[in-house]
């Protein structure tokens, strides 16, 4: 094992589903690559395709780091990446003896918010998170729908008594963002600093705007 190798890093789970926001999902996958996390992805059918639609033909899983690259800087290149395929439920990380020490669903659909708070365990995204909860380590969910129904607002309520932490997709608006990307800055923000990380992703809170 060499220094700043995959083995030694802290590793992180990043979960990509469907629903709206892949935005917030590239961001936080770039600032936790920026700060030398390796990072265990998985990306859900509709989450591939929600990546096309909403960031563009560049945005393919294929080309993700160069597409970090061009968005947020050779920085990336700081951390280490490994994809699975979200069929596998043979991956590494489908077992609590696999070192991760977290997880984050961003963005996740209704879809995988009710696997997540029934236990189903049906594809990778779904068993990894499993697994957060019954060792005990942290899992964020970033849902994204409105407005929701009852059986939506059930099963994260389901979700936050296992231990996730709930953390929907609501950003901010009193940092004055200006564009979009200041958006998803403060929704990673949010997600690493939930998962345990400092950084400097939007400005703290000073008392007044
Ligand atoms: C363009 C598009 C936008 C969508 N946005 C959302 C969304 O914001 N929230 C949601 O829960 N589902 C959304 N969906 C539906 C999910 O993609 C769908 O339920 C899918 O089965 C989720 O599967 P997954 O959780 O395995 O990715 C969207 C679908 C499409 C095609």
């Amino acid at each position: 094992m060499v220094p700043g190798s995959p083995e030694r890093r802290q590793s992180i789970a990043i979960g990509v589903t469907g629903a709206s926001g892949a935005i917030y999902a590239t961001r936080t996958i770039a600032a936790l690559l920026e700060q030398g996390v390796h990072i265990e992805l998985i990306v859900s059918d509709y989450g591939r395709r929600l990546l096309r639609d909403e960031l563009g033909d560049d945005a393919t899983l294929e080309r993700l780091m160069p597409f970090l690259e061009a968005r947020h800087g050779r920085g990336v290149h700081a951390g280490s990446m490994n994809l699975h395929s979200n069929r596998d439920l043979g991956a590494t990380i489908a077992s609590g003896s696999h070192g991760c020490s977290g997880m984050a669903i961003v963005p996740c659909s209704m879809k995988t918010l009710a696997a997540v708070a029934h236990g189903l365990s049906r594809n990778l995204i779904e068993r990894a998170a499993d697994v957060m909860l019954k060792e005990r380590r942290r899992l964020v969910i970033v849902p994204r729908e409105t407005p929701m129904s009852l059986m939506q607002l059930r099963n994260m309520v389901s979700c936050a008594e296992a231990g996730a932490i709930m953390l929907p997709a609501m950003p901010a608006f009193y940092q004055q963002p200006r564009t979009l990307d200041d958006l998803a800055d403060f929704m990673a923000g949010k997600i690493l600093s939930a998962l345990g990380f400092e950084h400097q992703l939007y400005p703290p809170w000073t008392g007044k705007v």
